[in-house]
């Protein structure tokens, strides 16, 4: 199957999602994730802001604010085909942008160079064993994730992982892949 299909796929299967069995599967996620000693040995940790069919990274956020650990949401430089990282104290410091995701408004939060990145939560639509992913298309974790000094880890549904997708020179796996049903160490 190509990207294409295997993209609908997914998408189509978040649909046929009831919203009980999503905040069930959220549920245990935030259970998996919040016990990895990735999670608890990281003090700046990369998010995006989730949108209608992504697990919902809110409660993420304020947990790691109630951590007391730096949360950092990227804004993308389409001009530059780069993102950077800016640390996000409140929702607030959030705006729409464009494709209507949410980003932090630069004027106000500060900016975080990738170095000081601890864990990296990575978005994905599909994903094999070897943790490699189909992402939205942009290319811009692949690119991001190639000078990688940080731990990086993605949050999945059961039915976002495939045995066979396509993978290309530039795609970069992830390290870990956390889903309801528990951890799986890519290395
Ligand atoms: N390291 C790279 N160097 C140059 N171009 C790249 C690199 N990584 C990705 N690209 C470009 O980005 C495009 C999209 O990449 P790809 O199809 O892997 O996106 P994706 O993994 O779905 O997106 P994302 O990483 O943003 O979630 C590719 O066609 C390629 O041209
Ligand atoms: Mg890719």
């Amino acid at each position: 199957m190509n990207k294409h299909m295997l993209r609908q796929q997914v998408n189509s299967a978040y649909q046929n999602l009831s919203g009980n069995d999503r905040l069930k599967a959220e549920k245990k996620i935030y259970e998996y994730l919040f016990q990895w000693s990735g999670w608890k040995q990281a003090e700046t940790i990369a998010v995006t802001v989730s949108l209608k069919n992504e697990i919902n990274t809110g409660p993420i956020i304020e947990t790691g604010w109630q951590q007391g650990k730096r949360m950092c949401v990227p804004k993308i430089e389409p001009e530059q085909r780069g993102m950077d990282f800016y640390e996000i104290q409140a929702f607030g410091e959030l705006e729409r942008t464009i494709g209507q995701i949410y980003e932090p408004k630069k004027n106000i939060c500060p900016l975080v160079p990738p170095e000081q990145l601890d864990l990296v939560l990575v978005p994905g639509l599909v994903f094999n064993r070897q943790g490699y992913r189909i992402g939205f298309g942009g290319g811009y974790y692949d690119r991001f994730l190639k000078r990688a000094d940080f731990s990086t880890a993605a949050l999945i549904h059961p039915f976002q992982l495939q045995d066979r997708i396509p993978v290309e020179a530039h795609d970069v796996p992830v390290q870990t892949l956390i889903s309801s049903q528990g951890l799986i160490h890519v290395e």
